[in-house]
């Protein structure tokens, strides 16, 4: 039996998806901790510019869905005096890597990492100051549950960031209108060499 050429390229590129997926999408094993060891170093500046946007203050409680290797974590915690920082990420091995990379804010109290999903945050309505998630959502399984999710958890007025690199694959077609029908308002697009963000805010009470 002879496979067509186009047949093999789209063997190839399940092969290279599937690879990716367990390196960055949702790290898992060996591939997974060396894929979260390449994103602790190349999305620094990336993630340091998202936080700038959503302008989060010392005081205030903050989630990070999708943390992976705790970068975005580390950043928040070091400007944080008497906020909360919480994450959940649905691959174990990003909590371990993330848990060793914040040790110190944990053991302060000042963050809480989780192994969960966007889909079922283990958190109360109304939570939350500031909400954001960089590289994340592109491989949620339905991102606008997660959105919805994310919204419930905040407070009214808090403000959410979603970042984008180009290596996401997240076209920046559509968020804003995706962060209006999950409820958000104020959404807009923001755009710098490295990538994007969509931010947007919580405006009112969560219904139902
Ligand atoms: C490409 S990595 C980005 C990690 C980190 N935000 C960064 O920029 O370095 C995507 C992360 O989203 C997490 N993730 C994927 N699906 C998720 C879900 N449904 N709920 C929570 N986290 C999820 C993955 O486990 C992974 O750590």
């Amino acid at each position: 039996m002879f496979m067509h050429n186009n047949q093999r390229e789209q063997q190839h590129l399940g092969i290279v998806r599937s690879l990716l997926m367990h390196m960055f999408g949702r790290p898992k094993g060996i591939l997974g901790r060396l894929g979260g060891l390449i994103l602790a170093h190349t999305k620094r500046d990336f993630i340091q510019w998202v936080i700038h946007l959503l302008d989060a203050q010392p005081d205030e409680k903050v989630l990070e869905v999708g943390f992976g290797p705790g970068v975005g974590i580390e950043i928040l915690a070091a400007a944080t005096s008497t906020g909360y920082i919480a994450g959940v990420d649905y691959s174990k091995e990003m909590v371990e890597q993330a848990r060793a990379r914040d040790a110190k804010a944990i053991k302060a109290g000042l963050v809480q990492l989780q192994y969960g999903s966007v889909e079922a945050l283990p958190f109360a309505d109304d939570t939350f100051d500031k909400a954001l998630a960089i590289n994340s959502m592109q491989v949620w399984s339905d991102a606008m549950v997660g959105l919805r999710e994310m919204r419930r958890v905040m407070k009214v007025g808090g403000k959410i960031a979603l970042g984008f690199t180009p290596q996401s694959g997240q076209s920046s077609t559509g968020l804003t209108e995706m962060l209006t029908t999950a409820g958000f308002t104020e959404a807009h697009l923001v755009e710098t060499d490295q990538g994007f963000c969509v931010l947007a805010t919580k405006c009112s009470a969560n219904t139902g």
